[in-house]
């Protein structure tokens, strides 16, 4: 039986010790916006939150976060569903193309800006290195970071 905190919830789920995070959250708790991509730790589709550090749900075991908190894409909106300013930036710079990779995105760009609030250039790259778009949409990825850090305006509406 692993015990540990799901996205501000108490959770005790009967799963192996060795089952990847991804498999926990996906399979036994029916939550699918973490996404699996590679399964070998290098494309970043799985990111969730361990303790509020960004890691590979894919390649990490439940019992790493036996008494620990996991946040996925689905907790991180406030309690009334209300989107995070870095959600907001991704839905005005209409950051996703097929989607695959995002939640993955958001969980890496989450960490970064709690631990830098005004992230540079460079330090979006290195922290955003390890999540892989195959349809490239690196270049909204950094602009929705630097408007979700009031670095830059928010596109104006389209009419
Ligand atoms: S699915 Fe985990 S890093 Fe690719
Ligand atoms: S939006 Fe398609 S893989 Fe990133």
């Amino acid at each position: 039986m692993a015990k540990f905190i799901l996205n501000g919830e108490p959770v005790e789920v009967d799963a192996d010790p060795a089952m990847p995070i991804l498999w926990v959250v996906r399979e036994k708790l029916g939550l699918s916006g973490t996404k699996f991509g590679c399964g070998i730790a290098q494309c970043g589709a799985c990111t969730v939150h361990l303790d509020g550090q960004p890691v590979r749900s894919c390649s990490t075991p439940v019992s790493a976060a036996e008494g620990s908190e996991i946040t996925t894409i689905e907790g991180i909106a406030g309690a009334g569903g209300e989107l995070t300013v870095l959600q907001e930036a991704w839905v005005s710079e209409q950051v996703p193309q097929c989607g695959y990779c995002q939640s993955g995105q958001i969980m890496s760009a989450a960490a970064l800006l709690r631990d830098n609030p005004t992230p540079s250039d460079e330090d979006i790259d290195a922290a955003m290195s390890g999540n892989i778009c195959r349809c490239g949409t690196y270049t909204r990825i950094r602009r929705a970071i630097k408007v979700a850090s009031g670095q830059l305006e928010a596109r104006a509406e389209e009419a």
